[in-house]
C-alpha cells in the first residue's frame, strides 16, 4: 500500500494524530525490534491520547473560565474555616451525579471563585461539560433570550451541561423580571444538574439580590435542598502580603 493511500484513509477515518506519526513510529519500532501488533496498538494509543486531549481543551473553551484555579494552589491554612475534607470530597466529583449544588458564601477575596473554578477544571479534566457564567452575565444572556424568543431552547440547552457556575451572585440587584428568568434556570436544574454559586450576600438578604422575597426563597429552596453551603468568613487573601508587611 502506499504512502499516499495510508494517509487518504485515515484521513477518512480521522485519525490525525495517527497520521502525522505512523512513520516516525515506524521507524522507531523497525530499530527497536517492536513486532506489528505492539506497533498498532501504539499508534492507537496516541490517538486516543490525542483525541482525549481535544475534547478536553474544546470544553475547556466552551466552559469559559475567567482564569485557571486548582485546587493544590489553595491555601487551606489561611481559610481554617473551610472543611477542606469536604472540598477534597467534592474534588472527587461525585456531587455531580447526585445533581448537588455548592454554594460558596463569604466576603471579597476569600477564595470563592478560585474554588468554584477549580472544581470546574476539574470537572472538565473528567470530560464533563461546564459552563462558568458571573451572574451578571447569565441575567444578561437569559434576558436576551427571553427577547428574542428563545428563552425555552436555552434553558433547555442550560439543563443538558453537567456543571453550570454562577459567579457573583448579589453584586448586582436582579429586576423583579430577570429574577424570575433565574428561577427558571434554577428550577429547571432542580435535581437534575449541579450549580455551584459564589456570593458575598448572606442568604438572609437574598431577597435584596432578587427584589422579590417569594422568589429569593423559592431559589433557595430549590438550591440548598440538596446541597453543600460553605460559609466562608475568614481573612482576604488578597490582603495576605499587606497584611505581613505591617
Ligand atoms: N486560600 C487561598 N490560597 C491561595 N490563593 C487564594 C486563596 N484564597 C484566595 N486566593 C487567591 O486570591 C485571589 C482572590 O480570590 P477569589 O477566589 O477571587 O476570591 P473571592 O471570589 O472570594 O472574592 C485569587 O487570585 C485567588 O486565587
Ligand atoms: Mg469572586
Amino acid at each position: 500500500m502506499s504512502e499516499n493511500l495510508i494517509e487518504q484513509h485515515l484521513k477518512a477515518l480521522s485519525l490525525h494524530r495517527i497520521n502525522e506519526t505512523y512513520k516516525i513510529e515506524a521507524e522507531n519500532a523497525a530499530k527497536a525490534k517492536i513486532g506489528y501488533q505492539d506497533y498498532l496498538q501504539r499508534l492507537l494509543e496516541i490517538e486516543i491520547i490525542s483525541k482525549i486531549e481535544r475534547s478536553i481543551n474544546r470544553k475547556m473553551q466552551i466552559a469559559g473560565f475567567p482564569q485557571i484555579k486548582k485546587l493544590e494552589e489553595f491555601d487551606f491554612s489561611y481559610q481554617p474555616k473551610i472543611n477542606e475534607k469536604l472540598i477534597r470530597e467534592l474534588s472527587s466529583l461525585n456531587f455531580l451525579e447526585e445533581a448537588k449544588n455548592i454554594l460558596f458564601v463569604g466576603a471579597p477575596g476569600v477564595g470563592k471563585t478560585h474554588l468554584a473554578i477549580s472544581l470546574g477544571v476539574k470537572a472538565v479534566h473528567e470530560r464533563k461539560r461546564v459552563m462558568f457564567f458571573t451572574a451578571e452575565n447569565l441575567t444578561l444572556q437569559l434576558a436576551s433570550a427571553e427577547v428574542s424568543g428563545n428563552l425555552n431552547r436555552t434553558l433547555e440547552s442550560l439543563s443538558r451541561v453537567d456543571l453550570i457556575i454562577i459567579d457573583e451572585l448579589g453584586y448586582l440587584s436582579l429586576t423583579k423580571q430577570t429574577a424570575k428568568l433565574f428561577f427558571q434556570l434554577i428550577s429547571k436544574r432542580y435535581e437534575s444538574g449541579s450549580i455551584i454559586i459564589t456570593t458575598n450576600k448572606p442568604f438572609e438578604e437574598w431577597g435584596e439580590i432578587f427584589n422579590d422575597d417569594i422568589v429569593a426563597s423559592a431559589i433557595l429552596d430549590r438550591l440548598l435542598h440538596h446541597s453543600y453551603p460553605f460559609l466562608i468568613n475568614g481573612k482576604s487573601f488578597r490582603m495576605k502580603n499587606i497584611v505581613k508587611n505591617n
